[in-house]
């Protein structure tokens, strides 16, 4: 309680004005007492003289003499009711006369021995000295002024002393009273002084418990918290302050918040996933994504700070050295689920500006990882391909080179292998070219109205020669519905070629293939249907991409690149159309063209 400003400013002041009272009072009451004291005596004295001054008797040398008058003088004389006056003569002192009314008792007696005289100052008055003193009897509870005043001859011998007792009871009595004024006064100015001091201190304190209110409030996150400003002194500047502070936190925190949101709603809408890891590898922070990738189960969940250890092996940061802050940035790439992330690393600093741990950024790359694979892939498959025909023709060349004796038809045999796989890197290549220009969309596409009747009819012409080879069965059934779209016929063409001649390839000795074409639904659709060896269910998806073969050994025998579906995909898309493969390994592949009635070229 005492520890409030109010309390202090109270006891500050009332110590204040009670030193102040006691110090003027005692000066007072002294300087009173002095004052008085000083009175008494000089009246005293005043009195004495104008005895001796008056009294013809006392101008005698020999006073026991002449006592008689002298105490009749005394008589007369009219003394104060305090004062007494003792007339004390010869060697051995002795009181010849007095004003007090035991005259009786106190004549004749030795004035030494007299309780109520001083025998030491009338032993000094005797030298010649004036004497004076305050004599106390407590027993009695009496307080008398004593003078001594002797009275010297011509010759300058003391004659005698003239002893006078003042009671000073009056003075002292005026005294406590004056003192008891004092006290009351002090106590009176104490008691106004609390009253005052509480009031001052109130308009003091008042203001200031009002800000420590308000602010307590605002540390709780309430900011509309104004105090009103009722003087311009300090007081007034701390609570305009105080106003002007609430004011800008409230505009601060506001802008922190906007700030805030919008990095929530960043960070929990970014498509990467996010996390952060403190120094001991706990998870600290995640965000949705990140916690799909990671399987963290619900970030809401209370339990989920703190817990959650992250497998910093995985992620080969288990030898990071957080005491080297250049070591702490990086990525790296890691596989989840079949899914590939870089993983992108850096560090952040915590409240005592120390290393945190880590913030990491998880960004899926699956797509463009596959597609360096196949970049990679590709660039592989092709150096191979054409390295195959090259090493062959290298070789043949060499023996016959090498043999010149060699005879004709052997040299017949090596020239048409050279020449084979002469017109099959022709073909790697052309199909390259022309698979690139498609990419580049180079490709001019001649786009007419051309019968689809018309272009089957040709293409199985074309392939008659080996329909009959393996002694295949083709079934051709077109119906009448379908219009003449527009194609560009070249194109469509190799599309069709391509798909009966894979049909043809991989289909046995014997084997049945159906050509069906009509018309669905605005589009165009032509159905190529074999009953030869399938593709196995694993193959299906990878079956579009260049230079992918099932039995990549079979289908080189045959003369085939892998390039053939991947052109004719291409081709077929270009037309805004389709191609859909449908097969069951060892039963057969059905092959599906499909193509707008709407002509449509992706070529701009
Ligand atoms: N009708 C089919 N039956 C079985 N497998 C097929 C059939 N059509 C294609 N395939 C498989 O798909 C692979 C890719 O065919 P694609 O036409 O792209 O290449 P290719 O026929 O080997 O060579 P190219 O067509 O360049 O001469 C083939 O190697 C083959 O394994
Ligand atoms: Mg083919």
């Amino acid at each position: 309680m005492f520890k409030s400003i109010r309390w202090k400013f109270i006891i500050v002041y009332f110590l204040l004005v009670f030193i102040a009272m006691v110090i003027v009072g005692v000066f007072i009451v002294q300087k009173f007492e002095e004052q008085q004291l000083e009175n008494r005596t000089n009246t005293m004295v005043r009195q004495i003289e104008s005895i001796i001054s008056t009294s013809s008797y006392l101008a005698e040398d020999n006073w026991s003499a002449v006592s008689e008058e002298i105490q009749n003088t005394l008589n007369e004389w009219r003394f104060d009711g305090a004062d007494t006056l003792y007339i004390i003569y010869d060697d051995i002192p002795q009181v010849i006369a007095t004003s007090s009314k035991n005259q009786d008792k106190i004549i004749g007696q030795n004035a030494l021995r007299l309780k109520f005289l001083d025998p030491t100052l009338t032993l000094k008055a005797y030298e010649g000295e004036r004497e004076e003193g305050i004599r106390k009897d407590p027993n009695e509870d009496t307080i008398f002024k004593h003078l001594a005043y002797p009275v010297v001859s011509e010759i300058g011998q003391v004659k005698g002393i003239l002893y006078m007792t003042s009671d000073l009871q009056d003075i002292y009595k005026t005294l406590d009273e004056s003192k008891k004024i004092l006290t009351s006064a002090t106590i009176l100015a104490l008691g106004i002084t609390i009253v005052l001091g509480f009031l001052i201190a109130s308009s003091i304190t008042e203001p200031i418990r009002d800000v420590t209110q308000k602010a307590e409030k605002m540390a709780k996150g309430d900011f509309e918290q104004f105090v009103e400003v009722k003087s311009d002194d300090e007081i007034g500047q701390l609570a305009s302050m105080f106003n002007y502070l609430t004011l800008k936190l409230k505009d601060t925190i506001g802008e922190m918040d906007l700030e805030k949101s919008k990095l929530d709603t960043i960070f929990n809408y970014m498509a990467d996933g996010v996390i952060a890891i403190d120094t001991r590898g706990y998870i600290i922070h995640a965000n949705p994504i990140a916690t799909d990738i990671l399987g963290l189960g619900n970030i809401f969940e209370k339990e989920f700070v703190n817990i959650r250890t992250f497998n910093l092996e995985e992620f080969n940061l288990d030898k990071i050295d957080y005491n080297d802050p250049n070591n702490l940035e990086g990525d790296e790439i890691v596989e989840i689920n079949n899914i590939v992330y870089r993983v992108r690393y850096a560090p952040f600093r915590n409240e005592i500006n120390n290393i945190g741990g880590l913030i990491m950024v998880f960004q899926d790359i699956t797509e463009q990882h596959k597609l360096d694979n196949m970049r990679k892939e590709f660039v592989a498959n092709v150096s191979h391909e054409l390295k195959t025909p090259i090493t062959t023709i290298k070789s043949y060349t060499e023996t016959l080179m090498d043999y010149e004796d060699i005879e004709e038809e052997l040299m017949c045999k090596f020239l048409s292998v050279i020449d084979n796989e002469c017109d099959r890197m022709a073909r790697i290549v052309r199909n390259l070219l022309q698979l690139s220009n498609m990419d580049y969309n180079k490709t001019v596409w001649n786009m007419v109205e051309y019968p689809i009747e018309k272009l089957i009819e040709d293409s199985c012409l074309k392939l008659d020669l080996a329909f009959k080879e393996k002694n295949q069965k083709v079934n051709i059934k077109i119906e009448d519905n379908i219009p003449d779209i527009p194609i560009d016929k070249d194109g469509i063409e190799q599309v069709i070629l391509n798909i009966i001649s894979n049909a043809i390839k991989y289909t046995p000795q014997g084997g049945i293939i159906d050509i069906y074409a009509r018309a669905e639904e605005e589009k165009v659709i032509i159905s190529i249907k074999d009953n030869g060896i399938g593709i196995p269910d694993e193959d299906k998806a990878r079956i579009f991409e260049r230079f992918y073969r099932v039995d990549k050994g079979r289908s080189r025998e045959l003369g085939g690149t892998g390039l053939g579906l991947s052109i004719a995909k291409q081709i077929v898309e270009a037309h805004g159309g389709d191609l859909v493969l449908k097969s069951e390994y060892e039963i057969g592949t059905e092959v599906d063209i499909i193509l707008p009635m709407e002509g449509y070229v992706t070529q701009t």
